[in-house]
């Protein structure tokens, strides 16, 4: 297999054009630690297709020709500043759905809440029980526990609840504010809660779903980055969701942002993280109660 070397260049010498229309190794190396920099998420050279093929679509918005033309004008043209959020936007993997991982959902609701409905302040009853998506994509996590606390309310056991959900990406927040999912993912909603919650469209053509007034206002989105040195949200938090988040960090950013999340977690807390998401040997306050379930110690 060939790998592609580029030749040396003075100091100042602007980059060849990539023969392949895509971007030059040294391009995407220094887009990489942008984008790693800004939003933790590893950029290996395995990326480089992937990455070119999402910047191609900013192409036609911004005007410009190519991959090359892009560099130029975010490398070394100045553009950084105005492009970093779609630059972002871009790069990140927004793959969520309802109900996904749904032994988490069941616990939530079986196990968690119950048991932290018995610590002091009885969250639920004397405040607000407290549930953090961090890293939500376009909003399926938190809308499916806003629709399991309905639902609970419609049983006649009604929990006083806040739900914040918070995404570095602005596209998905978007999506996420107006509540309209594609058909295959609402095929996710188990009834009764589509029948319930979601509203089909009057057009046969619109294979669109929205989901009700109750469900959509349950939510308060806000953009945040892991990041971020601190976290503008409470620090008691009974519940937080960080899932599916952390195999895009590499090992020292996932210790430093779950130390980071275990400052908003109340002891007694309870934190899930994807099933394919580990954080053995990080020496965190955290007990394991499931699988990829966490209780703040
Ligand atoms: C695969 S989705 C997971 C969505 C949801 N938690 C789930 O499990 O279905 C990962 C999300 O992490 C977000 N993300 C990546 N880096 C981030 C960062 N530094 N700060 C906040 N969100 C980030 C992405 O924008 C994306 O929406």
């Amino acid at each position: 297999m060939m790998s592609e070397v580029e030749a040396p260049r003075f100091i100042g010498e602007p980059a060849p054009p990539s023969s392949r229309d895509g971007l030059s190794p040294r391009d995407f190396g220094r887009l990489a630690v942008i984008i790693e920099s800004h939003t933790g998420i590893r950029m290996p050279p395995t990326k480089r297709t992937m990455v070119e093929g999402r910047l191609r679509r900013r192409l036609r918005t911004l005007g410009l020709p190519d991959l090359n033309a892009y560099c130029r004008h975010v490398l070394d043209g100045g553009g950084l500043d105005g492009e970093l959020v779609n630059l972002i936007d871009a790069v990140t993997t927004n793959k969520t759905d309802f109900f996904r991982e749904i032994d988490h959902f069941r616990y939530l609701m079986g196990t968690a809440i119950p048991a932290l409905s018995r610590l002091p302040h009885h969250p639920g009853r004397d405040r607000p029980l407290k549930i953090w998506s961090a890293a939500c994509s376009t909003g399926a996590e938190p809308y499916t526990v806003a629709m399991l606390l309905l639902e609970q309310a419609r049983a006649g056991m009604p929990i006083r609840h806040e739900i914040v959900a918070t995404d570095i990406c602005t596209e998905a927040l978007a999506t996420a504010r107006m509540g309209i999912y594609p058909a295959d993912m609402a095929g996710m909603v188990p009834e009764p809660f589509a029948s319930r919650y979601l509203m089909r469209s009057r057009d046969p053509e619109d294979a669109t779903v929205r989901l009700v007034p109750p469900v959509r206002q349950s939510v308060r989105f806000g953009r945040l980055n892991m990041m971020d040195p601190a976290y503008p949200v409470s620090t008691d938090m009974d519940v937080i969701f960080f899932r599916n988040i952390l195999i895009y960090f590499d090992k020292a950013t996932q210790k430093k942002v779950l130390e980071k999340l275990c400052g908003h977690l109340r002891p007694g807390g309870c934190l899930f993280i994807g099933h394919s998401e580990t954080i053995t040997n990080m020496d965190l306050p955290l007990k394991q109660a499931g699988s990829a379930i966490f209780i703040r110690s």
